[in-house]
């Protein structure tokens, strides 16, 4: 197939590059690189064997859409594109709002002029909010999502609804994503968040080597085995594949599905910092500091249905997350950045 990937060069949207390609698929990235470098591409030229051709064009840009969406015959869209910060989204709702929901609205008129009605789209698991039954299915009800960020998955979740209803020709796959971490085992893509990193793994990474004094641990009296603050981490390379695997939910006429992706095991922070410690013979120093605002106590997912429906399930374990998450740090200390 040929699929259109917007986002593509970041940090899921670079692997699963990797594994479209892999699949025999013809890629075509858009990004506007406001954060990710185009050396993600290269990498995956290297990794494939095979160029990927790439626009930098703003998905608010419709115009830009326009005219390559309609010089090319697209069989599919992979939708990565947005901002992800969930604490810059408090403090600049606005920009959030209209880069991810405006941008999604014009990639989808965009699409749509030109009678491409198949898209998959990266929502997250923190459209459940604080949920109410764990492990989360599919069908546990949405919840009060604390921050813009989340906000903006529900609501292009909620869009793309709405357009499937007007119009049953569209094919529109959500995966709700829980906790993506470590790299392509090659240790030439991986994650490169810009400054301090939000995010667990990353921020371990760069405790390990040497750039941060020593992790924050968020909450240590939540009810889980541990005190800390449990979640569903996935590998990337899992995840990636999903989307392969999801093109077949097209394929088939679909309709609208939803599928959660993630492996179905909870691990607590100091879990991870274990499992980190004893993958790579590398100490993690940390602190127990008060629960982070916005925090949910523990979120995993019940990934029976994309096991069922599309023949998917996670094959990498924490230990795997672990080891590649840090062959990418050591490779790469400065990310694509040297
Ligand atoms: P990322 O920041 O590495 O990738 C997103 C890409 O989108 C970047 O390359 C960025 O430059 C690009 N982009 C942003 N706004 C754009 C615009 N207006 N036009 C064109 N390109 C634009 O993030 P990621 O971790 O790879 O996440 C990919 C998608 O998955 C995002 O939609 C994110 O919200 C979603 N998601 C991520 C996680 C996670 O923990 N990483 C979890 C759930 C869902
Ligand atoms: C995991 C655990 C923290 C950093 C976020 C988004 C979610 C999705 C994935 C995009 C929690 C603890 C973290 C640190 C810590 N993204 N932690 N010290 O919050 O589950 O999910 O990323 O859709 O929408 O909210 O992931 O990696 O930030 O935190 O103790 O320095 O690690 O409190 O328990 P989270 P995370």
């Amino acid at each position: 197939m040929k699929i259109l990937v917007t986002g593509g060069t970041g940090y899921i949207g670079s692997h699963t590059v990797v594994e479209l390609q892999n699949a025999g698929h013809d890629v075509v990235v858009v990004d506007n690189l406001s954060n990710s470098n185009e050396i993600s591409l290269k990498r995956v030229a290297k990794i494939t064997g095979k160029d990927v051709e790439f626009h930098r064009i703003d998905i608010r840009d419709f115009d830009s859409l326009d005219e390559l969406i309609g010089k090319n015959h697209f069989d599919c869209c992979i939708h990565f594109a947005g901002l992800k910060a969930v604490g810059e989204s408090v403090s600049k709702p606005l920009d959030y709002y209209d880069n991810n929901i405006c941008g999604t609205v014009a990639l989808l008129r965009a699409l749509n002029k030109h009678n491409c009605k198949n898209i998959i789209f990266s929502s997250s698991a923190c459209v459940y909010g604080n949920p109410e039954i764990i492990p989360i299915s599919e069908q546990c009800p949405k919840g009060a999502c604390t921050n813009p960020y989340g906000q903006t998955k529900h609501f292009i979740e909620e869009i793309m609804t709405d357009l499937h209803k007007s119009d049953p020709d569209w094919n529109i796959v959500l995966l709700r994503y829980f906790n993506p971490i470590g790299a392509h085992q090659s240790g030439m893509i991986g994650e490169d968040p810009n400054g301090v990193p939000n995010n667990l793994m990353p921020y371990i990474t760069q405790v390990a080597i040497g750039k941060r004094a020593e992790l924050s641990v968020f909450g240590n009296d939540y009810d889980t085995h541990d005190g800390t603050g449990v979640r569903d981490y996935i590998h990337v390379v899992d995840l990636a594949r999903g989307h392969v695997c999801a093109l077949r939910a097209i394929t088939d006429k679909c309709g609208l599905e939803i599928f959660n992706l993630g492996t179905g095991h909870g691990y607590s922070v100091l879990d991870v910092v274990h499992a980190f410690e004893n993958a790579n013979g590398v100490k993690i120093p940390y602190s127990l500091k008060p629960r982070r605002a916005g925090d949910v106590p523990v979120c995993y997912a019940d990934s029976s249905k994309a096991q069922r429906v599309l023949g998917w399930h996670a094959e990498f374990n924490l230990e795997d997350m672990c080891r590649d998450s840090w062959n990418w740090q050591k490779n790469n200390p400065n990310g694509y950045s040297k």
